[in-house]
């Protein structure tokens, strides 16, 4: 599931910062929930308030300590970049300078290409490639300055291959393998390393809703 552009050291997660974007449902909870297991402090950011806070009791259960802190931040990560910035400013001001940051939040529509809305094409490159862009960019500096760190995105299969009914998707997943091949050069001489994830099918909230929509390539509905 995880190439690693590059192989470094393993991170040490007690007592790591560790942000995850789409950390309230899904894979990115299942990534929170595994990172706090091993004493990592945890900032989830998505959308939903209330998802946020049912999460945070979730991940709490597992405490392997009682200073670890589990931070929820409300925000659109595709939608506003100084407010990105903003509100990852706070989280480490709170729980000190980003070690992980992961890229997990995304969304997919699929459905023949004449028959997806226009503005989901826009709505997917926002969500799953700026909405990457705008957390690595607010936490790289800090991360230089610091000389370590690492950033994972969350790509997909359909990010390496062109998949029938993924027009819109497929290539919000692969741009984030060309941002991720270009950053690594830029930021390895500063001890930081980037990792690209492509999950293939993952039973979750997010692949349920996927699910309702699926065409295979005799554009039937695809039931799973
Ligand atoms: N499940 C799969 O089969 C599969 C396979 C390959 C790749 N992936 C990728 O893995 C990632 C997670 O997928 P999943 O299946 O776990 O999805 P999921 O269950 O739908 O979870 C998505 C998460 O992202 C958040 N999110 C969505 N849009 C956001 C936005 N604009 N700003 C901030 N947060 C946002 C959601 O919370 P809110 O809605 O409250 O914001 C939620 O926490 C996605 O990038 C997806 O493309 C999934």
């Amino acid at each position: 599931m995880v190439s690693p552009l590059i192989s470094p050291k393993p991170l040490k997660l007690p007592g790591a910062h560790v942000v995850v974007t789409g950390g309230s449902s899904g894979i990115g909870k299942c990534i929170a929930i595994e990172c706090y297991k091993q004493g990592a402090f945890i900032t989830l950011i998505a959308r939903d308030e209330n998802k946020l806070l049912q999460t945070k009791k979730e991940i709490e259960k597992y405490s392997v300590n009682d200073k670890q802190v589990v931070l929820c931040i409300s925000v659109d990560v595709s939608k506003d970049y100084e407010l990105v910035e903003n509100v990852l400013k706070q989280a480490q001001e709170k729980l000190g300078p980003v070690d992980l940051l992961v890229n997990c939040a995304g969304t997919s529509v699929t459905g023949k290409f004449e028959d997806i809305e226009v503005n989901s094409f826009e709505r997917l490159m926002g969500v799953n490639y700026l909405g990457s862009v705008y957390p690595s960019r607010a936490v790289i500096s800090t991360m230089k300055e610091r000389r370590m760190g690492r950033i994972v995105f969350v790509s997909s299969q359909a990010g390496q291959l062109g998949l029938f009914g993924y027009t819109a998707y497929s290539p919000t997943k692969f741009a984030l393998r060309g941002l991720a091949e270009a950053l690594q050069m830029e930021v390895k001489p500063y001890n930081i390393y980037i990792t690209v994830a492509y999950p293939p099918d993952t039973d979750t909230p997010g692949f349920a809703e996927e699910s309702k929509t699926k065409v295979n390539s005799s554009g039937m509905l695809q039931c799973v």
